[in-house]
């Protein structure tokens, strides 16, 4: 299977937070935000692979600052990492100035793993990915340990298999 660069995943989506996206205090409501950005990162990697993908697992979200009604929301997501059927997908998310410089702040970010399936909703095989910038070769090289803490916390992966996690919580002495 080729290589392919994360660059090439890359999606990016623009909203606009109206009255029907929020919660009780004017602000986006988080469910609204996961949707949006499970749309964008599906994209980002049916980019990578060009097949039908699925979301596996939400392994982390974290919705640092609140996002006010009528904020202007852009979602960036790319792949950082895939294996043999799973990818894992970033999204960073920003809202800009409005009033003057447009200038971007971000406010959230969350990692999806997705599959790419056949017709029958089989896992087949993808890409791998080709991390090229500083930020693509850190997320490429965390991915490992990610994809092991969401299979000890789904059941599928004994935690003492997870070689990766063991030398981070255990080093050597
Ligand atoms: C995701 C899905 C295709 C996995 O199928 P499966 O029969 O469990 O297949 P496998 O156990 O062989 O796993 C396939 C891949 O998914 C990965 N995976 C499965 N569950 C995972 C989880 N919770 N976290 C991270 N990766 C996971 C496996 O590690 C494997 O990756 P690899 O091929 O790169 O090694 C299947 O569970 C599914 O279709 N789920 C429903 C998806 C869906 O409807 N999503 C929308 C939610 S509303």
């Amino acid at each position: 299977m080729k290589q392919k660069p994360a660059s090439e995943s890359l999606s990016v989506m623009t909203e606009i937070v109206l009255p029907n996206d929020t919660n009780n205090l004017n602000n986006l409501f988080g469910g609204q935000l996961l949707s949006w950005m499970d749309r964008c990162a599906a994209i980002s990697a049916h980019r990578h692979c060009r097949r039908t993908v699925v979301t596996a697992t939400v392994n982390h979200v974290s919705f640092k600052q609140a996002i006010p009604q009528g904020a202007i929301v852009t979602m960036e997501a790319k792949i950082s990492r895939s294996f043999t059927s799973s990818m894992e997908i970033f999204v960073d998310v920003f809202t800009e100035d409005q009033r003057g410089t447009g200038e971007r702040t971000k406010c959230n970010e969350a990692i999806y793993t997705f599959v790419a399936v056949d017709q029958l909703g089989n896992p087949i095989e993808v890409p791998s990915v080709l991390a090229i910038s500083d930020l693509e070769k850190t997320r490429f090289d965390g991915a490992l340990r990610r994809r092991q803490l969401a299979l000890i916390l789904s059941g599928k992966m004994k935690p003492e298999d997870a070689t990766e996690l063991k030398a981070l919580f255990f080093p050597p002495a």
